[in-house]
């Protein structure tokens, strides 16, 4: 496949920034979207030029490191992936791609299509986590028995990568859906309850406090979410808010 790419460069926070327009040739439909990246910038360096600057790490969907609009969506036109699964077969020879960073107040760009995510850490470490005594007088976990059902939909919960797509595709880029995801893997289970209405106040207190916007039920976040965490996590984030709140 012979493709365009329209890519978004910015040299740093403070540079304007720009769409370049590219050519990359011979892109096998069997390459990720990220090895295609790969060709681009072998043949950049090779011509002395500046790489374009992207966030990748583990590459198999697990990490949440990955991050692009591609064609105007979060991770790309396919579901439920992340972009390193994403595969150059989506695309068909002649296609004009264009690729910008997630956007969000809350995720300024530092270089090319590299934006910062660490609001998203700030706010699990306002209580995203369950304080255990560790002194060797733990009790066992399995010792507590949990519906099945609990377990399932704390698991799903828990799926959630961190990669921030549902904040890049909220028009409000509210992170509502992140939140909802690490509150609810906590309330369903008994260890979760100890803390948990410290755990949502604090956790939308930081969230508030990062820029991210208010939710207003469209759904984008839900579309887009490589690990499709459900909305009805907001619905629960929203219901253990209440309860903390009286
Ligand atoms: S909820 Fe989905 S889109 Fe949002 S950070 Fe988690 S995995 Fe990414
Ligand atoms: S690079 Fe780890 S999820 Fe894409």
């Amino acid at each position: 496949m012979n493709l365009t790419l329209k890519i978004w460069r910015q040299k740093s926070p403070k540079d304007k920034g720009q769409i370049v327009e590219y050519k990359v040739n011979d892109i096998s439909e069997h390459m990720s979207f990220l090895e295609m990246l790969d060709v681009l910038n072998e043949d950049l360096v090779a011509k002395g030029e500046e790489p374009v600057a992207f966030d990748h790490d583990c590459r198999e969907g697990i990490c949440g490191m990955c991050s692009l609009h591609i064609n105007g969506e979060a991770h790309g036109p396919d579901r439920l992936i992340t972009t390193c699964q994403l595969h150059m077969r989506t695309f068909k020879d002649g296609d004009t791609i264009f690729i910008e960073p997630f956007r969000s107040k809350a995720f300024p760009i530092i270089k090319d299509l590299v934006v910062d995510r660490s609001a998203l850490d700030r706010i699990q470490q306002a209580g995203g986590f369950i304080s255990v005594n560790t002194s060797g007088n733990t009790q066992d976990a399995n010792a507590i028995p949990i519906a099945k059902a609990a377990a399932d939909e704390s698991m799903d919960a828990a799926t959630c990568i961190g990669c921030g797509a549902c904040v890049a595709s909220c028009k409000n880029a509210s992170a509502m859906l992140f939140m909802s995801a690490k509150v609810s893997q906590y309330a369903l289970l008994p260890q979760g309850r100890v803390e948990a209405a410290d755990r949502v106040t604090n956790m939308i207190k930081q969230m508030d406090k990062e820029g991210f916007g208010n939710c207003t039920n469209t759904g984008a976040c839900e579309v887009e979410c490589p690990k499709g965490i459900s909305l009805n996590n907001i619905a629960r984030l929203n219901r253990e808010y209440l309860k903390a709140s009286i």
